[in-house]
């Protein structure tokens, strides 16, 4: 069955602990978690504390996408800070190969991120090193924007690239993902949707439940 990873980047900040203990008890699986610097996004939003502070709080498998430049520098923090996954983004990586290693070395699953324009092919000779393939359906910094349709093919044949691979990644798409696209998403091949604010949007656990019927 597919996974639902909600984006805390919607949440209401001033009752972050109130809202994961929702989202854990809706039976949600993740915590999708953006971590932005201003540089690599236009944005920037929370940084490790903030999740540092809900790890003694939630059982939810935390599921951390920098969006930050020199990921390198602040991989083990992430990891430190309580992160199951730390996801990457190819274009912020000049030694993407040795990030990977390191991510694994921190005792931590490894993801790869690719913004809408990046092409599959640079996971090329990464692929089999890799736990998740995190596919944007938009361009990175914003909660709240359209899903890009044009990402549809390039799902589908990044499933194919991942049922090859022995490592058997997992696709997470993240982006403009609603219960009205999210059978579509799907189909395409995802594993994980990433959803922000068709999650945080009016009853959280009614979301989350909405969610978890397309996806059964
Ligand atoms: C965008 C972030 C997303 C975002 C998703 O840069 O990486 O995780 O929060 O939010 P929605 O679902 O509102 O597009
Ligand atoms: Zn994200």
């Amino acid at each position: 069955m597919a996974m639902l990873s909600p984006s805390i980047l919607s949440a209401d900040f001033s009752i972050l602990g109130e809202q994961t203990k929702i989202l854990e008890d809706a039976g949600t699986d993740m915590l999708h978690i953006d971590v932005m610097d201003g540089m690599f996004v236009p944005n920037i939003s929370m940084g490790f504390p903030v999740y540092s502070s809900l790890r003694p709080k939630t059982k939810l498998t935390f599921d951390v996408h920098l969006m930050i430049e020199k990921p390198e520098n602040h991989v083990a923090t992430a990891a430190k800070s309580g992160a199951d996954i730390i996801t990457v983004h190819a274009e912020a990586c000049t030694h993407l190969h040795r990030m990977i290693a390191n991510i694994h070395e921190l005792g931590c699953k490894a993801g790869v991120a690719l913004n809408p324009a990046t092409p599959l092919n640079v996971l090329e000779y990464v692929i089999d090193d890799l736990d998740l393939i995190l596919i944007m359906t938009v361009n990175p910094g914003f909660g709240g924007q359209k899903f890009i349709e044009s990402m549809l093919p390039k799902i589908r044949k990044c499933r194919e690239m991942a049922d090859k691979s022995p490592s058997k990644p997992l696709i997470e798409l993240d982006g403009g993902v609603t219960l009205d696209n999210a059978k579509a998403c799907l189909d395409a091949g995802a594993d994980i949707l990433v959803s922000g604010s068709s999650v945080f949007k009016g009853d959280i656990a009614e979301n989350v439940k909405k969610f978890k019927t397309i996806m059964q």
